[in-house]
């Protein structure tokens, strides 16, 4: 009989609202034959404060022996910024090699966006997770002088850079549309743009039947908004997909639905899904997080591990119950408690 091992790390804020909701789906979809674990870790902000660790390594190694990881989300106001973010976010992701970030956005029906009424929006953003910017390659001088100097260096390296942009063509080769926009900002950024720019279009010789693009960042955002049509796959680095990713949801339906996986295709350790946003602490406690981000991450979570009928359940449930939406105001419960109901077998 199947098994799925999984390691459930809630977070922050909305995070522990969200995932709460993403596992109610989750046990409702799958079916009785598939024995299904979860051991639920406790990090973020109230352990910091506990004990002031992050990602301690015992638990770095125990994670990895699960199957995938489900995230809530990272970040507190009452921990200053950057320590939970890089030490046990971004500390997962470099450590995982989780360096496709996969997040999918199709216009989903009766949302209130610009963009309502033009469903062949569906487009998928593959962002570089393990380098650019994020690598804390950086530091700072004459710290809190007027004299101070920060720098904060981009790494991107020939063999990080081609293991996605390859990852990205195979994605955009097995799509009907078979199109790939490598979106950068090689007029400035001049040595890295090259680097990518190069690497595309040497590997874009291996698929002749893919239809290549380039577009700078900037222009991007506009064609986001504009012409979303005109995407199938884009590949772009770490911080432009960050971006590009959360413009990405809030033109096709809002933040609250937007899902992705920080995926390791070599399957040397666990993939990690989770949902675009943040902790919100705005609305956390208030019962007003959008589940659906996170439930839909299950659904690439299920996909990764091959449950592909499971995967395909939860999605059809989420367009069904946002076409039946009646414009009443749901809690995050009430969400996770109708897709529930919806995919269950
Ligand atoms: P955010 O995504 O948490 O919130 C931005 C806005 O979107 C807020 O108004 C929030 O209320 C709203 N929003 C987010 N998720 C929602 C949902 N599910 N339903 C309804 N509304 C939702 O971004 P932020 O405010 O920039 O960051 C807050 C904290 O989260 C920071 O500490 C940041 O570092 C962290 N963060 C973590 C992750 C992650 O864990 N992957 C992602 C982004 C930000
Ligand atoms: C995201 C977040 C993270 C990122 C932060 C919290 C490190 O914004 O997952 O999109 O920048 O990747
Ligand atoms: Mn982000």
């Amino acid at each position: 009989s199947r098994s799925l091992n999984l390691a459930v790390i809630p977070g922050d804020g909305i995070g522990q609202e969200v995932v709460a909701q993403g596992l109610k789906v989750l046990s409702s979809v799958l079916p009785q034959d598939v024995k299904l674990e979860t051991r639920e870790y406790d990090l973020g902000a109230q352990r910091w404060h506990r004990t002031g660790e992050t990602l301690p390594d015992a638990e770095l190694t125990d994670l990895k022996g699960h199957d995938a990881i489900l995230l809530g989300a990272i970040g507190d106001p009452t921990v200053p910024s950057g320590v939970l973010e890089r030490g046990l976010l971004l500390k997962l992701r470099f450590a995982f090699d989780h360096y496709v970030n996969l997040r999918p956005s199709k216009l989903f029906p009766n949302t209130a966006t610009p963009l309502a009424g033009r469903p062949e929006i569906d487009f998928v953003v593959v962002r570089e997770g393990t380098e650019g910017p994020y690598t804390g390659n950086g530091g700072s001088l004459r710290t809190g002088t007027p004299a101070e100097v920060a720098t904060e260096v981009s790494v991107n390296t020939a063999y990080g850079v081609e293991r996605v942009v390859r990852d990205a063509f195979e994605r955009a080769n097995s799509r009907p549309r078979k199109k790939l926009t490598l979106v950068h900002k090689n007029n400035v950024l001049v040595y890295a743009g090259h680097l990518w720019k190069n690497i595309f279009d040497a590997v874009a010789a291996e698929y002749p039947d893919v239809t290549t693009d380039y577009l700078h960042v900037d222009a991007a955002t506009i064609f986001f908004v504009t012409q979303p049509e005109r995407f199938d796959v884009i590949v772009t680095d770490n911080l432009f997909g960050d971006i590009l990713t959360d413009l990405a949801a809030a033109v096709t339906g809002g933040i609250g639905l937007a899902a992705s996986g920080n995926i390791n295709p070599t399957g040397t350790f666990p993939s990690m899904f989770e949902p675009v946003h943040g902790s919100a602490p705005d609305i956390a406690g208030t019962g007003k997080a959008d589940p659906t981000a996170t439930i839909l991450s299950v659904a690439l979570l299920l996909r990764h591990l091959g449950f592909e009928p499971e995967a395909v359940r939860i999605e059809e449930a989420v367009t069904a119950d946002l076409a039946g939406r009646d414009g009443t105001v749901r809690t995050t419960d009430e969400i996770g408690d109708a897709l529930a109901a919806r995919v269950a077998g």
